[in-house]
C-alpha cells in the first residue's frame, strides 16, 4: 500500500507501527525488536488516553456539558414549587453558560431577601469559626472582609473575589452552569481554577442546601483557596486526575470529598475543621469535632475506597497531619495511577506539560545508535501522536 498524503501516512502509523510500509523492521535486530514492541505499546497507551484540558482556555471546552441545568432542581429541593426562584436560578445558569475564560465574571445585584439568606448564614458560622475553623481559614477570613465585602449584609461579587485570590495563590473562580462530571470538575484544579456557583439557598430554610451555593463556595472553599499550602494541596489532586482512568477518576473524587470538603487536620494538640462542607455547615461544623464520628489518618490509597452519605452528616473524616503531608500523599498517591506519562503545570503559560514518555523516548533515541533510521521514524511517529492529541484538544 503506497501513502496517498502525510495523513494517511500518519494515520497508518498510528494504527500499527510495526506494518507501516516505510518502515518494516527486521527481526534480525533484537533490539529493534524490543524498541518496536516498546513503541506499538506507548503508541497504544497515548491512543487510549482520555480527553484532558492542556490549557486553561480547554476549560471552556467542558464548561457548559452539565449533568443538569442550575434551573432544574428536584422534587424535594425547597425551590422546587416556587416560580420566582426557578426563574432566578435560571438566570445565574445563564451567566455561567455564556461566560468564556478570561471575561471578568458578571456582576450580580442580589435582592434583599437573598442577602438576609446569606447574613444569618454569615452570622451563624462566623461565630463558631474562631474555636471550629483551622487557623489557616481563620487568618484568611478578616482579609476577605477587609478587601472583598464579607459582611453580613452584602454577598460578596465572584469577581472581586476571585481576583484577590489570584493575588493570594493564583487561584480563580469560573461560575458553572450546573453539575459538572467529577473529570472535568478535578481538571479545573489542575489550573488552579474552582468551579464556583453563584446562587444562593432558598430561602425559607437558611441553614440547610442540598447542593453547593454561594454560601457553602464563599464561607467554605474561598478561605482555604488563599492559603498557599492548601491551594497546592488543591491542584495536585486535580494533577492526578488529568489522564487518570475512570475507576482513579471515582478514588480521586473520594478523596476529594474527604480532604477539599469534609477534611479535617492537626493542629497542634487539637484538630479543627478545614472542608468546605463543614465550614458553610453550622450543624455538621459542631458535629465533626464530637466524639461521634470515628476519625481515621489521611492516606490517599485506603480514604480513596471509603464510601460516604451525601445527604448526612459523615460518619467518618479523615485526618491530615498538615496540607505539606496531605499533598506529598497525594503526589505519591497519583504516582500509582497508571499513565504513559505524567504532567506538571506550568504557571507561566498556564498549560499542561506532558512529561517523562517523550523525555524518555528521546534518551532512548540517543541511546541506541545502530537503529538510527528507526528511531528518526519513530519520533516522528510520536510527533504524529502529539499533532493528532493537539488536534483533539483544539
Ligand atoms: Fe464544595
Amino acid at each position: 500500500m503506497e501513502c496517498h498524503s502525510l495523513w494517511e501516512c500518519k494515520g497508518t502509523a498510528l494504527k500499527d507501527p510495526l506494518h507501516h510500509p516505510h518502515q518494516t523492521p527486521t527481526n534480525k535486530d533484537a533490539t529493534r525488536g524490543s524498541l518496536a514492541t516498546f513503541l506499538k505499546a506507548t503508541v497504544y497507551l497515548f491512543s487510549t488516553v482520555p480527553w484532558f484540558p492542556t490549557t486553561i482556555q480547554d476549560l471552556d471546552r467542558f464548561a457548559n456539558q452539565i449533568l443538569s441545568y442550575g434551573s432544574e432542581l428536584d422534587a424535594d429541593h425547597p425551590g422546587f414549587t416556587d416560580p420566582v426562584y426557578r426563574a432566578r436560578r435560571k438566570e445565574f445558569a445563564d451567566i455561567a453558560y455564556n461566560y468564556r475564560h478570561g471575561q471578568p465574571i458578571p456582576r450580580v445585584e442580589y435582592t434583599e431577601a437573598e442577602k438576609a439568606t446569606w447574613g444569618t448564614v454569615f452570622k451563624e458560622l462566623k461565630e463558631l469559626y474562631p474555636t471550629h475553623a483551622c487557623h489557616e481559614h481563620n487568618r484568611v477570613f478578616p482579609l476577605l472582609e477587609e478587601y472583598c465585602g464579607y459582611r453580613e449584609d452584602n454577598i460578596p461579587q465572584l469577581e472581586d473575589v476571585s481576583r484577590y485570590l489570584q493575588s493570594c495563590t493564583g487561584f480563580r473562580l469560573r461560575p458553572v452552569a450546573g453539575l459538572l462530571s467529577s473529570r472535568d470538575f478535578l481538571a479545573g484544579l489542575a489550573f488552579r481554577v474552582f468551579h464556583s456557583t453563584q446562587y444562593i439557598r432558598h430561602g425559607s430554610n437558611p441553614m440547610y442546601t442540598p447542593e453547593p451555593d454561594i454560601c457553602h463556595e464563599l464561607l467554605g472553599h474561598v478561605p482555604l483557596f488563599a492559603d498557599p499550602s492548601f491551594a497546592q494541596f488543591s491542584q495536585e489532586i486535580g494533577l492526578a486526575s488529568l489522564a487518570a482512568p475512570d475507576e482513579y477518576i471515582e478514588k480521586l473524587a473520594t478523596v476529594y470529598w474527604f480532604t477539599v470538603e469534609f477534611g479535617l487536620c492537626k493542629q497542634g494538640s487539637e484538630i479543627k475543621a478545614y472542608g468546605a462542607g463543614l465550614l458553610s455547615s453550622f450543624g455538621e461544623l459542631q458535629y465533626c469535632l464530637t466524639d461521634k464520628p470515628k476519625v481515621l489518618p489521611f492516606e490517599p490509597e485506603k480514604t480513596c475506597m471509603q464510601k460516604y452519605p451525601i445527604t448526612e452528616f459523615q460518619p467518618i473524616y479523615f485526618v491530615a497531619e498538615s496540607f505539606e503531608d496531605g499533598k506529598e500523599k497525594v503526589r505519591k498517591y497519583a504516582s500509582t495511577i497508571p499513565r504513559p506519562f505524567s504532567v506538571r503545570y506550568n504557571a507561566y503559560t498556564q498549560s499542561i506539560e506532558v512529561l517523562d514518555s517523550m523525555q524518555q523516548l528521546r534518551n532512548l533515541a540517543n541511546n541506541i545508535n545502530s537503529t538510527s533510521s528507526s528511531i528518526i521514524s519513530f519520533t516522528g511517529l510520536m510527533f504524529s501522536v502529539q499533532v493528532d492529541q493537539r488536534l483533539i484538544f483544539k
